[in-house]
């Protein structure tokens, strides 16, 4: 008998019952041993159905999880007759007795394998069509196509299951921070442009043609003026909008747990910011954090690991080696303001393609190439460079490194930002290959003695590395005016493998430091006043020393699950092109409300399309 045919002939039984006061007794994940015998109650959708010799067996899936189901005819004629009619995705409620499975049928790698539900009765309560998917957890489709249908893919148990923890963290971070004194308060999304560093998405104003709020990219600005205001301990879990380039990591809505608190400095942000961390990921995943975060400055992290968000999971540090090749033989290294080496144990093993791949990776940072050395067994160096090595330069590289046969030594020369950045990324990826990162350790670490300021070599000016109402660090206002790049900055992240996961600072509280920071950016009083009046008015009216932090829940709640992709706990996520594929946002808007906002296109979309 053909599908087709089969699907028509069990058409009467496809009749939609309403629940008729039926209630859940358990859910799908709840059922065991102990509840053999016991009458249950329970609802979901068929994740699978198979017809054994006379028996009907369906998967029942709800948010919590899968109990095996059997329609017997011999314990109910009639609700065996009928259950023919299940296919995929049909909602459905059961009742019947719980038993054990048959001996050699249970099935340890669920939590109900031991039992099974054998029905009395039970109610179609909605048919499905055919997903254009699977919903399980081993995934095929492409992303694309779960988007699209994210209602379904967020069916799936481990999809599912990220949200229940994401739910209990933030759950988590609410109790703590309400036992330790903070009030929860909601800020404006409405609102005027913050300097988080991002471009704005912008609002156009109907009642005030012309104008345009800003969707905050954090409520930076208005947990100070609530410090302003007494309120001296505050949080939200916020959303925060940023249109930046997108990465796994990142996306143009997401959300913050933020944090501000008065009378405080560095030192109590940071414990209390441990504290909650460490709450978090012992009551959502029972997990211990080190009782004391481990500490390093920037400059540390940029020195060894290249970056300044490093994943200390595994070692593959770097070293400088400028000075040994310095007005050398090898022109890429003699005249580069930065050179540096990475030492990889066994990494000879690396294949020439592996290593083009790699030179290839490294471009994305800006780097212009990748010049290595494998140490052969028997101890010879193999390389495209080492032809234009002193013998001195030699002596002193393997001095430096230590390097042993089988080990590989990858380069990078150049510009210090980019060199630092390029090897920082390909020593995860190496770490990867290699197989040096243990994923069941969470490490965390605090990033310090961030500069205060960096230039932008763009604008030819010097912009706030975190943003311009963090306080320089004490004594520091004369190296601000007479040498800005050496300023250190009140301010630090929390970094866990590998990933910023939240970044804070103590802020300028009075306004002659917030003026000299003004004018150290080259923000004149007039701009000054325009973008944040009401900041320098706030600091003329008793301004407490405040400071805070945000934590990217999101990029949290990713690390916690092991998910490799920020879309992974969102539950509508933005694509790469930040598009929404199941609503399709952004879209074109009709004429008349283009007018009411007084606004006009000024290319067409088909003109666009060409370009
Ligand atoms: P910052 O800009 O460092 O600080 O942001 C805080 C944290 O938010 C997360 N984050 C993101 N997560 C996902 N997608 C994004 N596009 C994205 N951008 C940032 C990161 C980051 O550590 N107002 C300051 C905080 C303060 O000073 O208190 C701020 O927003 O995990
Ligand atoms: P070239 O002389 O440009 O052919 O480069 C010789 C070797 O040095 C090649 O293996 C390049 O990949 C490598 N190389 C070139 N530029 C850099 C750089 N900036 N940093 C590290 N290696 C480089």
């Amino acid at each position: 008998m053909s599908e087709h045919q089969e699907e028509r002939s069990y058409d009467e039984y496809r009749v939609i019952e309403d629940l008729g006061g039926w209630r859940r007794t358990h859910h799908n994940n709840e059922l065991n041993a102990n509840n053999i015998g016991n009458t249950v109650t329970l609802m979901g959708w068929v994740q699978f159905r198979r017809d054994h010799g006379g028996l009907i067996f369906i998967d029942l899936r709800d948010r919590e999880g899968l109990t095996q189901v059997v329609f017997s005819p011999e314990h109910n004629t009639d609700a065996h007759e009928r259950a023919h009619a299940l296919r995929t995705e049909y909602v459905v409620a059961v009742r019947g007795q719980v038993r054990e499975r048959p001996e050699g049928m249970s099935n340890s790698a669920l939590v109900t394998g031991e039992i099974e539900v054998v029905v009395d009765e039970w109610k179609l309560l909605n048919t499905s069509e055919t997903p254009p998917f699977p919903i399980e957890d081993r995934v095929e489709a492409g992303e694309n196509l779960r988007l699209k249908h994210r209602f379904l893919d967020l069916r799936r148990p481990a999809l599912a299951n990220n949200f229940i923890m994401r739910h209990k963290a933030a759950q988590a971070v609410r109790r703590f921070l309400d036992d330790n004194g903070f009030l929860e308060i909601e800020t404006p999304i409405l609102t005027k442009s913050t300097p988080e560093g991002a471009r704005d998405f912008l609002v156009p104003s109907r009642v005030n043609n012309g104008d345009f709020y800003a969707l905050p990219q954090s409520p930076q600005l208005f947990k100070q003026m609530l410090m302003v205001s007494g309120m001296e301990r505050y949080f939200q879990i916020c959303k925060c909008f940023r249109d930046e380039d997108l990465r796994a990591d990142r996306q143009p809505e997401f959300t913050q747990i933020d944090v501000e608190m008065s009378f405080a400095d560095e030192e109590m942000v940071q414990g209390i910011a441990e504290d909650m961390v460490r709450n978090v990921f012992k009551k959502t995943l029972d997990a211990e954090l080190p009782a004391e975060f481990p500490r390093m400055t920037y400059a540390e992290a940029v020195r060894d690991y290249g970056l300044d968000k490093p994943d200390v999971r595994f070692d593959l540090k770097h070293q400088e080696v400028t000075d040994i090749f310095k007005g050398g033989g090898f022109k890429v290294f003699a005249a580069s303001e930065l050179v540096k080496v990475m030492r990889v144990p066994g990494g000879a093993e690396l294949t020439r393609k592996e290593i083009d791949e790699y030179t290839k990776y490294v471009e994305i940072y800006g780097s212009k190439g990748l010049a290595w050395i494998k140490v052969k067994e028997d101890g010879e160096w193999q390389s495209p460079i080492v032809k234009f090595f002193s013998e001195d330069e030699k002596a002193a590289l393997a001095e430096r490194t230590g390097c042993q046969p089988g080990d590989i030594l990858f380069f990078q020369a150049g510009q210090a930002d980019i060199a630092n950045t390029a090897l920082g990324y390909l020593r995860i990826k190496v770490g990867e290959r290699l197989g040096l990162i243990d994923d069941s350790v969470f490490a965390p670490l605090w990033i310090t003695d961030f500069p205060l300021l960096e230039w932008d070599a763009d604008d030819k000016r010097w912009v706030a590395r975190h943003h311009p109402f963090t306080s320089a660090q004490p004594g520091q206002l004369g190296t601000v005016r007479e040498n800005p790049g050496e300023a250190l900055a009140r301010a630090y992240d929390l970094v866990i493998n590998g990933y910023e996961v939240g970044g804070g600072s103590i802020r300028i509280h009075t306004p002659e430091q917030q003026d000299a920071m003004f004018s150290a950016l080259g923000i004149d009083e007039e701009e000054a006043r325009e973008k944040f009046g009401f900041l320098m008015d706030a600091l003329k009216f008793g301004a407490p020393p405040h400071g805070g932090i945000a934590f990217g829940l999101d990029r949290l709640i990713m690390i916690m699950c092991g998910a490799k992709s920020i879309r992974d706990v969102i539950a509508f996520p933005k694509t790469q092109k930040a598009t929404c594929l199941m609503t399709e946002a952004p879209s074109e808007v009709g004429n008349k409300q283009l007018r009411e906002l007084g606004i006009k296109l000024r290319e067409k979309k088909e003109e666009k399309k060409e370009s």
